[in-house]
């Protein structure tokens, strides 16, 4: 579907940015979490409302409810803003209220003001219902109604479906049939999808189909939350605002890439969702395929989403499969073992989990891009439960020296160099080198030069979903990815999966462990190590 409404859109957007920009900036100002130094004008939203559906969820209560509250906090909620949730729940305005106050409570970055509190409190509303119910719909239409003739949000609505997505259909279904879809002439509708953008390519062609027939593309926003992190956007600053890398970040310079996101929790209460998903569909076909994305991609001409797509698009396109599957992938499955001191049960041994499952929840595979910039450089992707810590970091590792004019002694226990974005939980990046050890020898050994954002900057990093509730609201697409991004990253992963389908039970690993050994014998086969964490 095109977008005939986008360049009233635009120019909404615009004009209510401008309008609600002097309460905003006062609001900014005025408020007790903003550097005074700061000189930069803050983005604003014009009025609106955002809808949630699956405001019981897990994502809700963690993340998105405590986000709004930091970004209101930030003075970065427009004015007339409010929050309608929708559940299937008997509840009242209250009683969502109550959630979201003890959501904000446990999980809010910043420190919780009464004032600001009063003012969120003053735009929540709650519609329950099925989402097969009409009735209810019609009434979240009406509450909508409403809601614009008392806080002058002029028919502005985001729809966030943070819901299983076997409901996806039916709630795009409800909100085309009651008109909620169709923005009117000088307003906007906007519907957020969380992943899983589908299980596969053809189930992602079909959820956009569903989509695309109620909402243009341009309004559709899909969360990949990666990418709002500041330290992935930080890549982006890294790679093109220095000119620094530029010239070794290619297969001249650079040996091969790691990709790790370890985590050390198992898969908790989620095992409706995970069970039959496992790690490479959840974690490599997005997040991980996104810092790939953006760690190997040419410079977009500009930072808008069309550029930045394009970029992004073009080197997904080039990601090519190693031939040996069997050699060159791995996946595991963790079973009981130790973690923070205690003992923990194995992934079969969870709650709802099929004690014959083979989903994995370990994944490494190796990957090439097949372009001028970087042929022949492997990169190396692994994501796991239950691993030794929780860290989530890009490794570009370079080649040695080509030649070392020191006795062999003297570099015995020399790397490689290394540049490493650290994207949680240490923020920051380091560089490691070889220097030499103080002393009357020429003894060099490596050493690392760090940057830390809690050392640089004074402002703590804002969560992902603040960045990316507050770029909804102001209709700024570029940390969403475009459904061929989706498409791409599915081609990517599979031939992956049907092999593995193929391949019986995962590997066991033991908890708190850095994963099976089928993972290491991959990298050993390329005379390579998996960096310790
Ligand atoms: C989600 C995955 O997308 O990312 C989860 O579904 C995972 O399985 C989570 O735990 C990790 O996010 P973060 O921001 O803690 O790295």
């Amino acid at each position: 579907m095109t977008d005939p409404a986008a360049p009233a859109e635009e120019a909404m957007t615009v004009a209510a940015a401008v309008a609600g920009t002097a309460t905003t900036m006062e609001a900014a100002a005025a408020n007790p979490l903003r550097d005074p130094r700061d000189k930069r004008l803050p983005r604003v939203a014009g009025p609106c409302v955002m809808v949630l559906f699956g405001v019981t969820g897990d994502l809700a209560k963690r993340k998105l409810l405590p986000a709004i509250y930091d970004l209101g906090n930030r003075g970065l909620l427009p004015p007339g803003f409010s929050l309608v949730g929708f559940a299937r729940r008997d509840w009242q305005d209250q009683d969502f209220a109550q959630l979201t106050h003890d959501a904000v409570k446990a999980h809010a970055r910043t420190p919780f003001r009464e004032e600001v509190w009063k003012q969120i409190l003053e735009g929540i509303h709650f519609v329950p219902g099925e989402f097969s119910d009409d009735g209810a719909f019609d009434a979240l239409a009406m509450a909508l109604a409403e809601i614009d003739e008392t806080r002058g949000t002029g028919g502005n609505y985001a729809f966030y479906l943070s819901v299983p997505p076997k409901f996806f259909p039916v709630v795009v279904e409800q909100l085309k049939r009651t008109g909620l879809a169709d923005a009117p002439p000088g307003s906007w509708r906007r519907v957020v999808i969380e992943k899983p953008f589908g299980h596969d390519l053809q189930s992602a062609h079909a959820l956009n189909e569903i989509t695309t027939s109620a909402f243009p593309e341009s309004s559709i926003f899909r969360i990949d939350h990666y990418l709002g992190k500041e330290t992935v956007q930080n890549i982006m600053a890294l790679r093109f605002a220095n000119n620094l890398y530029e010239p070794i970040w290619n297969r001249g310079y650079v040996d091969h890439v790691q990709i790790t996101m370890a985590e050390d929790i198992g898969i908790g209460g989620r095992a409706g969702y995970y069970d039959g998903i496992g790690a490479a569909r959840d974690v490599i076909q997005n997040h991980l395929l996104q810092l790939l994305a953006l760690v190997a991609m040419e410079d977009p001409t500009s930072f808008d989403a069309s550029a930045l797509r394009r970029e992004k698009e073009k080197v997904l396109k080039a990601v090519r499969l190693p031939s040996n599957l069997a050699l060159y992938t791995a996946r595991g499955q963790y079973a009981a073992g130790w973690q923070g001191g205690e003992k923990v049960v194995g992934y079969l041994q969870e709650e709802g989990i099929p004690p014959t499952s083979t989903t994995e929840t370990y994944a490494a595979v190796k990957l090439e891009i097949a372009n001028r910039r970087w042929a022949g450089v492997p990169f190396y992707l692994r994501t796991g439960k239950r691993l030794g810590r929780r860290v989530t970091e890009v490794a570009v590792v370079f080649q040695r020296a080509p030649h070392l004019p020191f006795s062999k002694d003297d570099t015995e226990i020399l790397g490689q160099n290394a540049l490493v974005v650290r994207v949680q939980p240490d923020e920051g990046i380091t560089v490691r080198f070889g220097s030499k050890v103080p002393g009357t020898a020429m003894e060099v050994r490596d050493v690392s030069m760090d940057f830390a954002y809690g050392e640089s900057f004074l402002e703590s990093s804002p969560e992902a979903y603040e960045r990316l509730l507050l770029d909804v609201m102001i209709g700024d697409p570029p940390l969403f990815p475009h459904q061929r991004e989706v498409e791409l990253s599915w081609k990517i992963l599979d031939p992956i999966e049907e092999f593995w389908a193929t391949q019986g039970q995962p590997e066991p690993y033991e908890a708190g462990s850095w994963g099976p050994e089928s993972a290491d014998a991959m990298m050993a086969r390329d005379g390579r190590v998996w960096r310790r964490l």
